[in-house]
């Protein structure tokens, strides 16, 4: 449903973080049996950053957090939730939501993690928006951030050359709107799930079923299949419910999985290439963390600018799926 209450979540600030350490793709053909042709030809990836032995997700997350405060001029005291997204926590519990919490310096409010593999940012975004749509909560930090390196099979070519480290915020505000869909704020949210789908994108680990940690494991074309045929309905869903098209938007941001997903689903859905933001070549999948690096990028080097209609959308394990569409 398009959003009609007097309150509208308006993104005041976004950041990110990459881990210092880059691994190329020539450097995974000596670890694996691959090459870069076969990479960038397949994913139009190029390189990932690798979080340090002793760098946990709340550190990255923490870090792309102070970039978003400090976008929109905003402190910690500010902010009265925090929505962390992350299928790499530091620990199986407390939520690393509150470990970012607590290195923040917030001490007011309410912190908690939510788990929609890549799909999570979008998920977060969605909740936080409805938190303060309520009237409930005034500021939120909704943070994407990953450790997969840690996940990974590194002995798999097929997933090891796919993912990466990183983390990105963004800081929302709830706003007075009149309901005017040219004023700035999140316009509409759309979120999908289907279960049925876990054996194609999963973890062969967990604390209840095996006390292990577990690896990525992944039926690369049947989530490809997936992606390109199935998500694009959360799109076409964020734009009947407010009467605007492809041709309205400024700003298509995808998740960064995989540059043919992205090409792919743009053309489906009649989205002109030059509008749409693509950073998988700089950092690879960062599952949550991958629609906030993009925005980060896409607002620093000046593209993404107040006003600009944006569509975020994403797909990950489980399935699960969403759209969101921001005036920013
Ligand atoms: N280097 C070289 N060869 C490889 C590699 C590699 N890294 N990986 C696979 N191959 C080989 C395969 O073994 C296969 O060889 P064969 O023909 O001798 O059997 C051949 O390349 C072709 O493999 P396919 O799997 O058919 O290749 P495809 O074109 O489907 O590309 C890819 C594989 C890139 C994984 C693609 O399927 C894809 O991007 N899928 C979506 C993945 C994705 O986005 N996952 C994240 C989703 S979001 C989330 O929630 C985590």
């Amino acid at each position: 449903m398009p959003h009609s209450s007097k309150l509208r979540s308006v993104v005041r600030g976004v950041g990110a973080y990459l881990p210092e350490k880059i691994l190329t793709n020539k450097e995974l053909a000596e670890l694996v049996n691959t090459s870069d042709e076969w990479i960038v030809q397949r994913t139009g990836i190029q390189e990932r950053h690798i979080a340090a032995k002793d760098e946990t997700t709340s550190m990255l997350g923490a870090h792309a957090a102070r970039a978003a405060l400090a976008e929109a001029e905003l402190k910690a005291e500010d902010i009265d939730l925090i929505i962390l997204a992350t299928s790499t926590p530091d620990w199986t519990f407390p939520s690393t939501a509150t470990q970012i919490q607590a290195e923040l310096g917030v001490h007011q409010g309410v912190a908690f993690d939510l788990q929609a593999v890549c799909s999570g940012f979008v998920f977060a975004l969605a909740t936080a928006d409805k938190f303060l749509r309520s009237g409930s909560h005034k500021r939120a930090l909704v943070i994407g951030a990953e450790t997969f390196s840690r996940i990974i099979d590194w002995t798999d070519r097929t997933t090891c050359v796919l993912f990466g480290d990183g983390a990105g915020a963004v800081v929302v505000e709830a706003s007075d709107s009149t309901g005017d869909r040219h004023e700035r704020g999140i316009l509409t949210t759309h979120l999908r799930s289907d279960g049925r789908h876990r054996s194609k994108l999963h973890v062969d680990g967990g604390p209840s079923a095996t006390q292990t940690v577990g690896h990525l494991r992944m039926e690369g074309k049947e989530v490809f299949r997936f992606a390109v045929g199935q998500v694009t309905d959360v799109v076409k869903d964020a734009f009947a419910a407010t009467g605007l098209t492809a041709d309205d938007l400024n700003w298509f941001v995808p998740h960064q999985a995989n540059q043919r997903i992205i090409d792919m689903s743009a053309h489906k859905l009649g989205i002109a290439p030059e509008k749409v933001i693509a950073t998988v070549h700089l950092h690879g999948n960062t599952s949550a963390a991958s629609v906030p690096l993009a925005l980060s990028v896409a607002r620093q080097d000046g593209r993404i600018k107040n006003g600009d209609l944006v569509m975020l959308e994403a797909v990950g394990g489980g399935f699960t799926w969403g759209s969101a569409l921001v005036r920013w």
